[in-house]
């Protein structure tokens, strides 16, 4: 960990944790607002690992990144930190959840550390600006060049689950043009009834809609581009069959990838740790063996991004192993702080070297067969 965040760990976990997390937003807020600072800070963390551009470079759905590590969607679903989050050096930053209409989210407290697993529980229930705010502030943010900008979109809390596919229209609509690729969230146990969502008999009318819907934005763009990908991210706490069911759905409507996964439910036996979604180290293995049972059951051809308790260069490598052609972290980040980013890109090349591999490519899926 880094020296500086040492000490800021400890004024930060001294407080509640989303106060932490919002005075960290106000401070890397402001920080944005000083590009040559963000510029600087940008190409020191990239100097790490410039000499291994090369064989770090993996492609999501088409999409490069530059190295295979993104930030997980739900820590900036505003859009507000996109430059912080760059110079931070992660290859992808993944916004969201955003709803149709702004939304309060749950009652405070909703974001509980769990220090001694390295974890977090979260309830926020998709506290964000709403479609329209999140495209003015993306509008008015400069694009980098080569970094991609996934968009998480869900539904509102108020809307039922009959016209959920109307929320996932109208988000998409509201934001076609401004990211890179869209992520479905259908897994966040934090909205009643949403995991519903992602029941094989639910789920395929749903991605029908949206897949209907990207083709009259991508129309309406009237760009010579293909259009852009569309992801569904999913739940670590599907059994296997419900795993199967919804993963042959997902296949069966020509989704580009999935993200693997989402927050769980589940707690060990005897636990007493309190509801919400829990993420971090002890979701790891669960992550980990959905990952594998999604490049089985795909026979590798759906890109997948792994999600889930990455915290150190061994996991990042063995979620590649296990089929994800990218990564995302949340938790590890609130525990070791940026410099995670470059521990865990510069371990990779390192375990690649070191395995005779010229590319991530050519380590992705090799333990799930
Ligand atoms: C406080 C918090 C809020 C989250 N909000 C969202 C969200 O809005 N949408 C979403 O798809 N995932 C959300 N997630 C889940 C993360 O994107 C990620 O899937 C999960 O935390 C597992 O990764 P991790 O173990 O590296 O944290 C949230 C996670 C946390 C901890």
């Amino acid at each position: 960990m880094d020296g500086w965040y040492t000490w800021a760990k400890t004024a930060l976990f001294s407080l509640d944790a989303e106060q932490a997390h919002d005075m960290t937003m106000h401070v890397l807020r402001a920080v944005c607002g000083m590009p040559s600072v963000v510029q600087a800070w940008e190409k020191r963390t990239h100097r790490q690992w410039e000499a291994e551009r090369a064989l770090l470079q993996t492609h999501v759905c088409g999409i490069a990144w530059e190295h295979p590590l993104g930030l997980a969607a739900g820590l900036d679903k505003n859009a507000r930190c996109l430059p912080a989050w760059r110079a931070m050096g992660f290859a992808c930053t993944e916004i969201g959840t955003v709803t149709p209409l702004p939304q309060i989210g749950n009652d405070k407290p909703r974001l509980v550390r769990v220090v001694e697993q390295q974890a977090l529980i979260n309830r926020m229930g998709f506290n964000n600006a709403g479609a329209r705010e999140v495209a003015r502030t993306l509008f008015v943010t400069p694009k980098h060049p080569r970094k991609p900008v996934f968009i998480n979109i869900g539904k509102n809390k108020a809307t039922p689950n009959e016209e959920a596919t109307n929320d996932y229209v109208l988000a998409l609509r509201a934001l076609y043009a401004l990211g890179d690729a869209f992520v479905i969230n259908v897994s966040s146990p934090n909205t009643p009834g949403l995991r519903d969502l992602q029941q094989a008999h639910t789920i395929r009318a749903l991605l029908e809609a949206i897949i209907e819907e990207r083709e009259l934005q991508h129309a309406a763009l009237g760009i010579d581009a293909p259009q852009k990908p569309l992801l569904v991210k999913i739940s670590p706490d599907l059994t296997d069959h419900d795993l199967a069911d919804t993963i042959d759905a997902i296949r069966s409507v020509a989704i580009d990838g999935i993200v693997a996964t989402n927050t769980t439910n589940a707690r060990d036996p005897g636990s007493a740790l309190e509801a919400g979604g829990l993420s971090g180290a002890p979701l790891r293995e669960r992550s980990r063996a959905v990952i594998r049972d999604v490049y089985q059951a795909t026979r590798g051809m759906c890109p997948i991004v792994g999600c889930g308790g990455i915290s150190d260069a061994d996991d990042a490598y063995a979620a590649i192993q296990a089929g994800a052609c990218a990564l995302q972290l949340y938790t590890a980040l609130i525990y070791q702080g940026p410099s995670v980013v470059s521990r865990i890109v510069c371990g990779l090349a390192e375990r690649l070297r070191a395995d005779g591999c010229t590319s991530v490519r050519q380590a992705i899926g090799v333990a799930a067969m």
